[in-house]
């Protein structure tokens, strides 16, 4: 036997119980284990039949994601489950915790599941770019049907026993012992039964191809350019179409389609880098304070959506701000929230008013001096931010935690305002705060190291993805963000329209263009920001002037109705603007520029670029720690299309001596906007790229 897999008898009932902390995934010496355990079980004239269960926390939560991509030792997980099947005697399997991915299949491949009434289970491999590659995809819709099936692979998102159990893919739930309710079941069991032979699904084949069908739909939608949810769309189909067999084969063959594509490397990549962004040197040194209460300064979009963000995770929350309208309104932006959950039936009036009891708001500062960390989300106005800290000083306990969720200026700066700099942090959040999974804590130099764990804890109490980001404007996104920006402008000015690069990056698989994006997040902050920037600005930089003419017109985005496009009645999604295209044609002309032609891969090459080199000037200057905290920043903050593995990890893929040599290209046309960073003129020198530093 293995020691990650135990076998033991109970009465007439072999017990293989498999242990492989944290997840007991399914790496070869389960596999191994689960296969002799099996055997010896089987060739037992005592056994009458066998429980196959989890031990710590979970049933076996998948496949050991860190052997894809090496060369995996038999048995494989597909014979595994066929071998279970095969089994002559009755197999329960035990589902407690989290049954996922290749651990479901294996349940799928027993012959009963018997489950704890608060487990999980579910399909994720979608998440990973791949598919159930074990028999998932055939077993699970002869057990319950297509549609079910499909929401599940293609959500990736687990579901609760109780809904499992309600469609059949689980005999029997219990509130019980475990272990011991499974051997009961066991006992009573006679006869093998085989997921594979189920045919109840296929009785009404129309219902299945609707699904089908509906499902492809969604695909073609939100899942658009990636490979594995049309595979799975094809396999589904093959599972209503072929013998078992047949489709095991095709499921097969698809999964290692995917396995060996650029999009489950990017999607792997990502699910490593999103665990590695939590682990940083300052929660290594100290554990994170008392968290049980937070001061939010301001209500306006983000205090508001950081409250209700807070709200959720059960923290109460004590909001300030600086009048009586000014607190009213306050409150009013956190209800809304709730009361559109509410009108979409996601919350009870009674769990609104339950998450509002833990809220209150006030314009004292006195208020706060209990609370054990407070968020500040003013203006981002530098006087008024250090105004806010000079009251928070007074008021707050000596070991609260205070943090400015400043979009760009020097934590220094604000501060510098308190007797206790060292208490004090950025945790940037992302609009609308309460569902971007981003959250930037950007930790300057001499911080409380326990100051810094307690970010880090708020962001777990949060669900969110936590970065570390130096003290550096913009931190991490929005400095790479205005890079890439910057470069948007220069492909405009010089002959790419606002839609032609939209269109490019929306097919690269951005939920929108830039330009789309700017109008979202409305065109009056950056034209602030230039403002404030312009007496400081390199005058041999290149200034790209079509956003400020277009801010001076008044448009400034969705809000005022135009902006880079037009959103006519209030429109979400904007038409392309002709009067725009004038606009930029006129600047073209005043600066008397000869204009080209920009393919959408010329787009999308000069886009990455300016992403990737400034990505190595945050590295160099350890503004981020790992290459791989720029892509879990890019998906998580910013759209970046976690199936292309973030910038660092697509440019890895493209190849680093090819992007530096676009670069030397770009840099003959303009030498202060292209210099290539040193980090990634060292990184080609020496055949290394970014993967080598996340390992390092
Ligand atoms: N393989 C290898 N390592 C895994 C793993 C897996 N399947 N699942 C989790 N881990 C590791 C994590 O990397 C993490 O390691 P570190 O502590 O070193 O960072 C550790 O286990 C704990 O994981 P989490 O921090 O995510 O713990 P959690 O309690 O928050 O969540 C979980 C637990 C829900 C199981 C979550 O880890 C998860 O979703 N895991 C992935 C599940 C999955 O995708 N399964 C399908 C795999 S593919 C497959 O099975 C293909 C097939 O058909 C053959
Ligand atoms: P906002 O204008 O919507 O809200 C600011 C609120 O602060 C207003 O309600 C105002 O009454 C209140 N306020 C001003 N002075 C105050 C004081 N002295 N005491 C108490 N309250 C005061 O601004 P928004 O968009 O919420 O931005 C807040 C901060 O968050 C800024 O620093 C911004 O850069 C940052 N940020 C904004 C993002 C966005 O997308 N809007 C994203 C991430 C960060």
């Amino acid at each position: 036997m293995s020691a990650q897999v135990t076998l033991s008898k109970v009465r007439s009932i072999a017990v293989i119980e498999v242990n492989n902390p944290p997840v007991n995934a399914l790496g070869h010496a389960v596999r191994k284990g689960l296969w002799d355990s099996i055997e010896a079980a089987e060739a037992d004239n005592t056994v009458k039949a066998i429980v196959v269960i989890g031990a710590g926390h979970t049933f076996p939560a998948g496949a050991d994601i860190k052997e894809f991509g090496t060369v995996m030792q038999q048995p494989h997980l597909p014979e595994v489950i066929d071998r279970i099947e095969n089994c002559k005697k009755p197999i329960v399997a035990a589902l407690h915790g989290t049954a996922l991915g290749g651990g479901f299949e294996v349940a799928l491949g027993s012959h009963y599941r018997i489950a704890s009434a608060d487990a999980r289970i579910g399909l994720p491999e979608v998440n990973l770019g791949l598919l159930p590659g074990a028999g998932g995809t055939q077993r699970m819709p002869r057990l319950c049907g297509a549609k079910l099936a499909l929401d599940v692979m293609l959500s990736g998102k687990p579901i609760s026993a109780t809904k499992a159990h309600s469609a059949g893919l689980i005999d029997s739930l219990t509130e019980d012992d475990l272990r011991v309710a499974a051997i009961k079941f066991a006992e009573d069991v006679q006869e093998v039964r085989r997921s594979r032979d189920e045919t109840k699904c296929m009785l009404n084949a129309e219902a299945y191809r609707d699904a089908v069908a509906e499902a492809k739909k969604m695909v073609s939608t939100r899942m658009r350019g990636q490979l594995a949810p049309t595979k799975i769309l094809e396999c589904v189909t093959a599972a209503l179409e072929k013998p078992f067999a047949e489709g095991r084969a095709f499921e097969r063959a698809s999964f290692f389609e995917c396995l060996s594509s650029k999009q489950s490397k990017g999607m792997i990549h990502a699910f490593f880098a999103e665990r590695a962004s939590a682990k940083v040197p300052e929660a290594s040194r100290a554990k994170p304070r008392k968290l049980e209460s937070l001061g939010v300064v301001g209500g306006g979009t983000m205090g508001a959506g950081i409250t209700v963000a807070a709200l959720d995770s059960g923290l109460p929350v004590t909001m300030i701000e600086r009048d009586a309208e000014s607190i009213a309104r306050g409150r009013a932006n956190v209800e809304k929230v709730y009361d559109r959950l509410v009108a979409k039936g996601r919350k009870t009036e009674n769990q609104k008013s339950a998450v509002m009891a833990l809220y209150s708001g006030s314009t004292d500062y006195n208020d706060l001096s209990n609370v054990d960390m407070v968020i500040e989300a003013v203006f981002e106005r530098l006087d008024v931010k250090r105004e806010v800290f000079e009251q928070l000083d007074k008021v707050m306990k000596p070991e609260a935690v205070l943090a400015s969720n400043t979009s760009y200026i020097d934590i220094d700066l604000i501060s510098s305002a308190t007797s206790r700099p060292s208490q004090v942090v950025g945790l940037h959040f992302f609009s609308p705060a309460n569902i971007m999974k981003l959250l930037e804590i950007v930790v300057p130099k001499g911080a409380a190291d326990d100051a810094v764990a307690t970010g880090f804890a708020l962001a777990k109490r949060m669900r969110k993805v936590p970065v570390r980001a130096g003290n550096s404007g913009g931190f991490i996104g929005n400095r790479i963000l205005g890079k890439y920006g910057i470069c948007a402008a220069h492909m405009m000015e010089d002959g790419a329209s606002p839609y032609d690069i939209d269109d490019a990056i929306f097919e690269f698989g951005y939920p929108m263009g830039i330009h789309a994006m700017y109008d979202l997040a409305g065109l009056d902050i950056g034209w602030d920001n230039r403002k404030a920037a312009a007496p400081t600005r390199d005058p041999a930089e290149r200034y790209v002037d079509i956003a400020d003419k277009i801010c001076e017109r008044g448009w400034f985005g969705q809000k005022t109705g135009r902006g880079f496009y037009r959103y006519p009645n209030g429109a979400r999604v904007g038409t392309p603007d002709p009067e725009v295209l004038e606009i930029i044609q006129a600047e073209r002309k005043q600066k008397g520029l000869t204009t080209k032609k920009f393919s959408k891969s010329e787009i999308i090459e000069r886009y990455l670029a300016a992403m990737v080199n400034e990505g190595c000037e945050v590295l160099r200057e350890g503004v981020a720690l790992k290459p791989s905290d720029i892509d879990v920043t890019s998906i998580f903050g910013y759209g970046f299309p976690r199936h292309r593995g973030g910038p660092m990890k697509y440019a890895d893929m493209y190849g680093l001596d090819k992007m530096l040599s676009n670069i030397q290209k770009y840099e003959q046309e303009d030498p202060v906007f292209w210099r290539p960073s040193p980090l990634l003129l060292e990184l080609v020198k020496t055949k290394r790229n970014f993967d080598d530093l996340n390992k390092g």
